[in-house]
């Protein structure tokens, strides 16, 4: 099999830049999204992480065509999607799971009609016994019984919802999944069951994910690899072990340094890295590289010019220009 073809996703310089209001008739460019690139393998699990408004979850709406791209390209099993149709058949193949089970999930639908929803509106059930039994299915993978069928979402606890939401994305059978902070709403006591459930599925299923969380602790264990993102730019991309032991970029250095290490045996050695100052916003971020307002490594260059996105060592990527 040829490198490319082993890619089932490609986003090559996607931005999004959404039009806000500043004032009376003034409008401006806010960047969520500024020239991002990665591929992510067939069966792979890419980790996408970083603060708050940094853009993680427009990557992930944007390269479901959920927004129009500013500019760029999305390019699907060696296949650019640009026409209507591209996007169509793309979404047969490739879905979402939402952030907060409580707000995504219609409280007015029984479970198997939430469930059955995508069916419907691919209209991928020959028949009506077909239909339930695929959602009977669908329920037995994420652990739901059929007792659960025709309760309605707001009866469940917010793991089960998150279950519900899961079969739900599950119904089209898809290729590929981008998974927004699936766990980020739920209790920490059930978060870890939860993704190992998206564990086995992916094994059982063959699935491809994007996995998106703030929370380092919670890609580590299941991302192939991790890709870090700052003010709409990504900083560094490597293997999910290499980042976790050897991060490079001063902005993933301190992401980590604040991840609690239980064991005191396996304690990094670098001291925590408290950063100083807030995230800019994307409406005025900085110019040069976008961290260096925070940065306790910058100097007259990095105000100058943009630090590109290049290869420090095998696959481990970094944009710093102290690098
Ligand atoms: N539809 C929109 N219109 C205008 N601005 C938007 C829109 N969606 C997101 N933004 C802005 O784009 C930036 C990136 O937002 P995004 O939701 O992608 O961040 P995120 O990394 O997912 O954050 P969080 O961790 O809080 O979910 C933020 O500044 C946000 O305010
Ligand atoms: S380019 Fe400069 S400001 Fe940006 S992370 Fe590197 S040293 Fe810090
Ligand atoms: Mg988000």
């Amino acid at each position: 099999m040829s490198e490319k073809s082993e890619n089932l996703v490609e986003i090559r310089h996607l931005k999004e830049y959404f039009n806000v209001n500043v004032g009376f008739f003034r409008s401006k460019p806010l960047k969520a999204v500024d020239d991002v690139s990665f591929s992510i393998k067939k069966g792979e699990t890419l980790g996408l992480v970083g603060e708050s408004g940094c853009g993680k979850t427009t990557v992930g709406r944007t390269i479901l065509n959920l927004y129009k791209p500013t500019s760029g390209e999305i390019i699907y099993d060696g296949k650019p999607i640009k026409t209507k149709n591209d996007i169509r058949e793309f979404r047969k193949k490739a879905t979402m799971v939402f952030q907060d089970p409580y707000s995504s999930l219609n409280p007015r639908m029984t479970v198997s009609d939430i469930i059955a929803e995508p069916l419907d509106i691919h209209k991928m059930s020959p028949s009506k016994e077909a239909r339930r039994e695929r959602i009977l299915e669908l329920m037995g993978y994420v652990g739901l019984n059929s007792e659960h069928a025709s309760r309605y979402a707001h009866e469940f606890s917010g793991g089960q919802r998150q279950r519900i939401g899961i079969a739900r994305a599950l119904a089209i059978d898809p290729e590929f999944i981008v998974c927004d902070e699936p766990v980020s709403a739920l209790d920490v006591s059930i978060q870890a069951q939860v993704i190992n459930m998206f564990d086995e599925l992916q094994e059982k299923l063959g699935l491809t994910y994007l996995f998106i969380a703030h929370d380092l602790l919670v890609v580590r264990h299941i991302s192939d690899r991790i890709a870090v993102m700052y003010l709409g730019k990504m900083v560094e991309l490597a293997d999910a072990k290499e980042i976790y032991d050897h991060p490079q970029h001063p902005y993933s250095k301190s992401l980590l340094s604040a991840v609690p290490v239980p064991d005191p045996k396996t304690a990094r050695s670098n001291k925590r890295i408290v950063l100083s100052g807030d995230i800019p916003s994307p409406l005025n971020a900085p110019s040069g590289c976008p961290f260096r307002t925070r940065c306790a490594h910058a100097t007259k260059k990095c105000a100058e010019s943009m630090p590109e996105l290049k290869e420090i060592s095998s696959g481990h990527f970094a944009a710093c220009h102290i690098l």
